[in-house]
């Protein structure tokens, strides 16, 4: 899922049922694609420092570390429910936005 705003556009959400066989990269390549037809000059995102996952596959890909919200999560977890412990029982604390210019 993506968003544009100006000439910016956002990912939402990026989900692979099927890890490790290539799905990320092609959804990456097409949001690529969609991103430059509609004029955007880079592509961003917000996750977790827990999901180490994320962090490696999207900065093998060129994203990099654009700005990290020490304890954003906390704020969060006044409105939603979040919990304490994220992937590999990493406590989630931090937001870290990466990006990648088109
Ligand atoms: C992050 C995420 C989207 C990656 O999706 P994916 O479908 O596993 O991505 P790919 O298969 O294209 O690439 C993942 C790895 O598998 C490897 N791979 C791809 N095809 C492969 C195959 N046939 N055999 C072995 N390895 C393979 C890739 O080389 C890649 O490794 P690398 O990142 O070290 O280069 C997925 O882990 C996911 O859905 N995570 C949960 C949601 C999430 O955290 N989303 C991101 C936050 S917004």
């Amino acid at each position: 899922m993506y968003v544009f705003e100006k000439r910016a556009c956002e990912i939402v959400a990026l989900y692979s049922a099927l890890e490790k066989h290539g799905v990320g990269t092609a959804l990456i390549k097409k949001v690529k694609q969609a991103a430059k037809q509609n004029g955007c000059t880079r592509i961003w995102l917000m996750t977790t420092n827990d999901n180490m996952d994320a962090l490696r596959f999207y900065q093998k890909r060129g994203f990099v570390i654009r700005n990290v919200r020490i304890n954003a999560i906390a704020a969060q977890r006044q409105i939603k429910p979040i919990p304490l412990l994220g992937n590999n029982g990493i406590p989630i604390r931090d937001e870290i936005e990466l990006t990648l210019l088109l």
